[in-house]
C-alpha cells in the first residue's frame, strides 16, 4: 500500500485524489489518508503530491504510525473522489516540523 505522512496535515492539495484509479483516499479536515485494504500499489499518486507527502509503505517515511494513522482514519473519515479547493495557507506549511501536533481528527 502507500501511505499519506505528516507533510500532508495543513497542506491537503488533494492531486492525489485526481489520479487515484480506485478512489481510496479519505479526507479528514486538514489531511487525508489511504485505505490500505483499497490502496492497489499503483503509486501514481506519489508523483503528483506536491507536498511531497505520499510514500510506498517500503519507504522508512512509512513508519508504523503511519501506516496505523491511515488505515485508523481511512475507517472513519469519508471517502474523497474529486480535488476540493486547498487550504489558502497550504503553501505556509509545507514542510514545518511537528504538524502532527495540527491534526484535525
Ligand atoms: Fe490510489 Fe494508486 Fe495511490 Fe494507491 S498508489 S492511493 S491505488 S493512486
Ligand atoms: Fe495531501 Fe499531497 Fe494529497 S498534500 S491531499 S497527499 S496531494
Amino acid at each position: 500500500t502507500y501511505v499519506v505522512t505528516e507533510n500532508c496535515i495543513k497542506c491537503k492539495y488533494m492531486d492525489c485524489v485526481e489520479v487515484c484509479p480506485v478512489d481510496c483516499f479519505y479526507a479528514g479536515e486538514n489531511m487525508l489518508v489511504i485505505h490500505p485494504d483499497e490502496c492497489i500499489d499503483c503509486g501514481v499518486c506519489e508523483p503528483e503530491c506536491p507536498a511531497e507527502a505520499i510514500v510506498s509503505d517500503s519507504d522508512p517515511q512509512a513508519t508504523p504510525d503511519w501506516l496505523a494513522l491511515n488505515a485508523k482514519y481511512a475507517m472513519v473519515w469519508p471517502n474523497l473522489a474529486a480535488k476540493e479547493t486547498p487550504p489558502q495557507d497550504a503553501a505556509e506549511w509545507d514542510g514545518v516540523a511537528g504538524k502532527l501536533a495540527h491534526l484535525s481528527t
